[in-house]
């Protein structure tokens, strides 16, 4: 089994999809932990309700796989209003999001992932369709050329991005409501593996799921990811029986270690504890030498390495911290 594949949240494959379907929470009752988004999303949207107006444009960031996409159907759901999805990258060209703007209806949900991802003519048409819900746009070339404007429904763009600090200052100020979604703790993965289990019809006992918990770095679609797994091992292993002995082979066997590192995590430690002697690493040094892009250690692997007190980000470089050390085997020099 190949471990990186698995600790990406960012791999899918269409099988998996499928199940993600039937995983996915609909309500905003189902959505397990972030409470400070939930309480304040719940306000907005029944206020938003009550005054028969769109809800405001949300903006949701936060690495791979704590739940953007899902909190954004959420939403949409919660509204009674129809969601539109698509991404920054699909849409490339400033008429393809003219025609989506202008397919809206009143009170729809447009999603756009990856929104950093826009590019900067597509942005622009964005910024008055997002203040006065209007389109702007340009008929013919040249000295003949005519702007023209046209009112468009009144819509909620809700944003997903794991990079806030990439988005321009004038888009992310079009947005009413920023939230930030969290890392979770053991204790709401525990429920997350616990309900997921419930839906995929496997017994799991407390403690392997706090196990398999305790192994998803903080990340929901690791934990439904890694109680997969453990249940294909009960199922050749253990007549489907899930136990704390089957889950930790099973775990083991993915080499995913009692916190949830895999073996980047371990290589990008080896590295700054070794090659750099602890000293401050930048990371494009660090992403060279661990054979990774940066995105992928900034977005994936760093957020839970910095959770966990085992690097810390410092102006001259990140730094390999003593939990760390000690974790890895290595005396602090
Ligand atoms: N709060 C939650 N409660 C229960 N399950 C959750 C929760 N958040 C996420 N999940 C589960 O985790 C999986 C990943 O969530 P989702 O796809 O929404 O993440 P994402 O933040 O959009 O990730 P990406 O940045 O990669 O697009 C989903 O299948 C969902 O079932
Ligand atoms: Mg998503």
């Amino acid at each position: 089994m190949d471990s990186n594949k698995l600790m990406n949240p960012e791999l899918e494959n269409s099988i998996e999809e499928n199940l993600e379907t039937s995983i996915r929470p609909k309500v905003l009752e189902e959505y397990i932990g972030q409470s400070k988004v939930k309480e304040n999303m719940k306000i907005y949207i029944e206020a938003a309700k009550k005054r028969e107006e769109a809800l405001d444009h949300v903006l949701l960031y936060g690495p791979p796989g704590l739940g953007k996409t899902t909190l954004a159907n959420i939403i949409a759901n919660e509204m009674n209003s129809n969601i539109k999805i698509t991404s920054g990258p699909a849409i490339e060209k400033a008429g393809d999001l003219a025609a989506l703007l202008t397919n809206l209806s009143e009170f729809d949900v447009l999603f756009i992932d990856e929104i950093h991802r826009l590019n900067k003519n597509v942005e622009e048409i964005l910024y008055p369709a997002l203040e006065d819900f209007t389109l702007d746009i340009v008929i013919g070339k040249g000295p003949t050329s005519k702007s023209i404007r046209i009112d468009l429904p009144k819509f909620t763009l809700i944003g997903a991005t794991t990079k806030a600090g990439s988005l321009s200052t004038p888009l992310r100020d079009r947005f009413g409501i920023v939230s930030r979604l969290e890392l979770y703790d053991i204790n709401d993965l525990k429920s997350i593996v616990k309900r997921t289990a419930k839906i995929l019809d496997v017994d799991i006992d407390e403690k392997s799921a706090e196990e398999i918990a305790r192994r998803s770095r903080g990340t929901p679609r690791i934990a439904n990811r890694l109680l997969k797994r453990v249940r294909d091992y009960a199922a050749v292993l253990s007549n489907n029986n899930i136990d704390i002995k089957l889950t930790k082979v099973a775990l083991n066997r993915l080499e995913i270690d009692e916190i949830g590192l895999d073996d980047i995590d371990r290589k990008i430690l080896e590295t700054m504890i070794e090659k750099y002697g602890g000293r401050p690493v930048g990371i494009d040094a660090l992403a060279t030498t661990v054979g990774e892009e940066v995105d992928t250690i900034e977005d994936v692997y760093e957020p839970y390495l910095i959770q966990i007190g085992f690097i810390s980000r410092t102006p001259r470089g990140r730094i390999p911290l003593p939990a760390a050390y000690a974790h890895m085997g290595y005396e602090m020099k």
